[in-house]
């Protein structure tokens, strides 16, 4: 019987999709799923393709080739736990697995380590875009060994999205969880992005009064020049979608957003480095506000917004228009900037050596936070190659010199009519305490050490200084 190539487990939208993106080029799949009745809908529906049922573990691995390359496409967590376990007594040495879910970096390190000890090879790869990147081609962000990733890397260049230069969409990242570790950073800024634009959406719907369809020629423009990304494309197609009823679809969703995790450990992490990942966790917080439906509309029926009569229109809207793009820009860059410091500053913890320009590069295509961005990122690595933080290059200075006024316009208007703008206030925020060279910390000092002698340093002399400061 000949072996197949490439195995994959769990046929949920994404499995199913990547094993067809990897059977459409030239790979016999074999392909597991825990209810059988999946599998079977699969093959009945796809005859011709070259994906071949296995309904027990054991004959799905032993449909492989040697080494066995295994794609785990299952729920992150316990079921990658329980599918680990399953298959650990069937595999042999030198045999790849693949952890394609959106799994935590931590337990990648762990599942890593254990069938290391049988001489099995692990690799966590972050995989994004969605259904549709996993039909045409993802960003794939492979973390492990690299003589593995050496040997697994024909497949995966062939599987992932390329640039418009035919480049792929898929890069060694470094040892053990850093693939993951790069996912969950790069779900960070897909959080970031997706709230800033909802805030932009909000002002203008709430404060203009705009319809959808005005809103989205606004995103439509915005989105052929600086600002052109997937997150701006999408919005400006969700924001036109009609219902059966031919009403707008949009204006009929619940406004209460779920999660399911990866930002919040982009979070946790963020606090155990010291790094200020501000902007994804004001849009985590949102999330978590949405949920207290209940009591927002409690909270609407007895407390006021703003007394102050302003008029529904600025003086020119046109300009209004414009100062709301740069705000969304500047924004944008700045969840970009604290998701790269972010990875530089684990990278040195964790003695990782990611390559953050090469990082950049993989999210160009294929992936939910691909932007135009992202060339002014690379450029930046590139002109400075010692650069630490793409932020103080020339092209990121000139935006934020420029655009920095029309942040604060867009906040204030916003603050002034009572909508709340978490994430663009906090993207001002940081712009303003990293720009700040002597900022109140001098009192944070001060206060510590008056009730709880926790010294401080000064600015005229070295050492720890302590003073009775009730004396
Ligand atoms: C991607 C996405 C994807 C993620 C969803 C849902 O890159 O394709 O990041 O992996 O699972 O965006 O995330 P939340 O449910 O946490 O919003």
């Amino acid at each position: 019987m000949l072996k197949k190539q490439v195995g994959i487990i769990g046929m949920a939208i994404m499995g199913f999709n990547l094993s067809l993106n990897i059977e459409k080029h030239g790979y016999n799949v074999s392909i597991f799923n825990r209810s059988r009745e999946k599998t079977d809908k699969i093959i009945f529906e796809n005859p011709k393709k070259k994906l071949f049922p296995y309904y027990t573990i054991q004959e799905f691995v032993f449909s492989l080739q040697n080494p066995r390359f295994i794609i785990l496409m299952v729920q992150a967590g316990k079921v990658t736990d329980y599918f680990l376990d399953l298959l650990e007594p069937f595999l042999e040495e030198k045999d790849i697995i693949m952890d394609g879910g959106n799994s935590f970096y931590k337990d990648t390190i762990r599942r890593e380590k254990k069938l290391l000890k049988k001489n099995i090879n692990y690799i966590g790869a972050g995989i994004s875009g969605g259904e549709e990147g996993a039909l045409n081609g993802p960003a794939i962000m492979p973390g492990g060994k690299k003589y593995i990733y050496e040997f697994i890397s024909p497949v995966l260049k062939k599987i992932a999205a390329k640039t418009s230069k035919g480049e792929a969409c898929v890069t060694y990242i470094g040892p053990n969880g850093s693939g993951h570790y790069v996912k969950m950073i790069h779900n960070a800024i897909e959080y970031a992005n997706m709230q800033l634009i909802s805030e932009i959406y909000f002002l203008f719907k709430k404060i203009f009064n705009f319809n959808n369809n005005y809103i989205a020629n606004i995103f439509t423009k915005w989105n052929q020049g600086e600002l052109n990304s997937y997150l701006l494309k999408i919005t400006c197609n969700i924001l036109v979608k009609k219902d059966e009823k031919n009403d707008f679809l949009l204006d009929k969703i619940l406004d209460i957003a779920d999660n399911k995790g990866t930002g919040k450990w982009a979070i946790h992490e963020a606090l155990d480095l010291n790094e200020p990942l501000t902007i994804a966790t004001e849009s985590i917080f949102s999330r978590y506000i949405s949920v207290l439906k209940k009591e927002r509309i409690q909270a609407s029926k007895i407390f006021f917004g703003t007394k102050k009569t302003i008029k529904k229109y600025p003086k020119n809207i046109k300009v209004y228009i414009e100062k709301m793009r740069k705000a969304l820009y500047l924004s944008i860059i700045i969840s970009y900037t604290q998701g790269f410091s972010q990875l530089r500053n684990a990278s040195n913890t964790k003695k990782w050596n990611l390559n953050c320009k090469k990082i950049a590069k993989i999210f160009r295509k294929g992936c939910i936070i691909q932007a135009k961005i992202l060339k002014e990122i690379i450029n930046s690595y590139e002109n400075n190659i010692k650069t630490t933080n793409f932020f103080l290059e020339p092209y990121f200075k000139n935006i934020s010199n420029t655009y920095q006024q029309s942040l604060r316009d867009v906040i204030i208007y916003a603050i002034q009519h009572g909508i709340p703008i978490p994430a663009l206030s906090s993207a001002i925020n940081y712009y303003d305490n990293y720009r700040t060279k002597f900022l109140p910390s001098n009192l944070i000092q001060a206060q510590r050490d008056y009730f709880g002698s926790h010294y401080y340093q000064r600015i005229d002399k070295s050492g720890n200084f302590h003073t009775k400061w009730a004396e």
